[in-house]
């Protein structure tokens, strides 16, 4: 079946995009160096996990427990997840999965250290834990310096948990390739200073873990980086695309939508609103609007209700047709995909298949 007849909205996936986005970035670590743990937030996916492990990922990164559980009963091991969690319920939850998987968890206090600690003991297991450290994001994170030693040397001491070493999300790399390139300088420092630190107390740090997907490309300019953890290149977006750090012909997720009303002038209305695209703005490139659409680049989508999709017509010459199949890029695809259930997947533009986003809406 060809894409335009598929029941709308729908979520699709070029999988000759996504192996190109999968192959390029698997390499662009290799050249650089650096280990690949991608983060599975973006497509929430076992299909897409399994692919780039097999192109020599050393592991995964997740945010939440509950999208650790499902990449962990899929098989897979050495697992990170990226975020302080907090909580009785689902430190117990964390602690099970490393009954049986290598674990990593991040997190910037002591604590949070305490409590995990508890958890990991009360069943026996050893969590790995990475200190997070904040490369100028502002958002998590010790300050980079004396501060990460005092925190690494409390857990230490804390049972059922190992410092294996530092983590930092580059979100702060951002905007066109000049603006990211300077911020990564930058970045570089901030991690050279927080390594000089645990020199000066001669204790090892075996993992750095940073990255992004804007930042992936200026991995060689941090010394010490061990890993990067991009999420959205597999799939790519808008913001990608208007921080010229992929093509369009890279962004591999679009949602198939129907016209489905043309009766209010200067007006056609998509059967995807904020329920099937998300209200999540540009962060870059001209900041507005809620999607691309492909067969109509000059025309927005400049509002969205739940199932309805505003599309502003007055400047184009393109002539919309209720019934008309659109296709529309995200801005921000990680939360796109994580409004379906399933995700169609196509070889030119024919439906091969359908993969289950199997970790949406997993919260806790
Ligand atoms: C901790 C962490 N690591 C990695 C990523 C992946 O970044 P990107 O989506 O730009 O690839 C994110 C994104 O939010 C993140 O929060």
């Amino acid at each position: 079946m060809q894409y335009r007849e598929l029941s709308t909205p729908v979520l699709t996936v070029d999988l000759d995009a996504l192996e190109r986005n999968l192959g390029r970035v698997a390499d662009l670590c290799r050249r650089q160096g650096v280990g690949l743990r991608p983060h599975t937030k973006t497509h929430k996916s076992v299909e897409v996990s399994r692919l780039q492990l097999a192109q020599g990922a050393v592991g995964l990164t997740v945010a939440k427990v509950g999208e650790a559980e499902v990449m962990a009963d899929a098989g897979f091991d050495d697992i990170l997840v990226a975020f302080p969690i907090m909580g009785a319920e689902k430190l117990r939850r964390l602690a099970t999965i490393a009954r049986a998987r290598r674990l990593l968890v991040s997190l910037d206090s002591e604590s949070a250290a305490q409590q995990l600690s508890l958890a990991a003991a009360a069943q026996n297991v050893t969590i790995g834990v990475l200190v997070e450290f904040d490369a100028g994001g502002r958002r998590c994170g010790l300050d980079p310096g004396p501060d990460l030693v005092v925190l690494a040397k409390a857990i230490e001491k804390l049972p059922g948990l190992k410092f294996r070493g530092l983590m930092s999300y580059f979100g702060n790399v951002w905007g066109t390739p000049e603006q990211r390139r300077a911020e990564a300088e930058h970045v570089a420092e901030l991690v050279t200073r927080a390594l000089a630190a645990f020199r000066a107390e001669q204790m090892p740090v075996e993992i750095v873990s940073g990255g992004s997907t804007p930042s992936a490309e200026f991995a060689h300019l941090i010394p010490g980086l061990t890993e990067i953890r991009p999420g959205t290149y597999a799939y790519n977006d808008l913001n990608t695309y208007y921080q010229g750090a992929c093509s369009f012909e890279d962004c591999a997720v679009r949602v198939v939508a129907t016209v489905v009303s043309t009766a209010v002038p200067g007006r056609a209305i998509i059967d995807a609103g904020s329920k099937t695209l998300t209200s999540d703005l540009l962060g870059s490139g001209p900041k507005s609007g809620y999607g691309y659409i492909v067969e109509a680049p000059d025309v927005p989508i400049i509002k969205l209700n739940e199932e309805h999709g505003y599309l502003d017509i007055t400047q184009t010459q393109h002539r919309f047709h209720v019934g008309d199949v659109v296709t529309v890029i995200p801005n921000h695809v990680c939360v796109t995909v994580n409004m379906h259930d399933e995700i169609v997947t196509l070889r030119q533009g024919e439906a091969v298949g359908c993969w289950k986003v199997a970790a949406r809406g997993k919260v806790r």
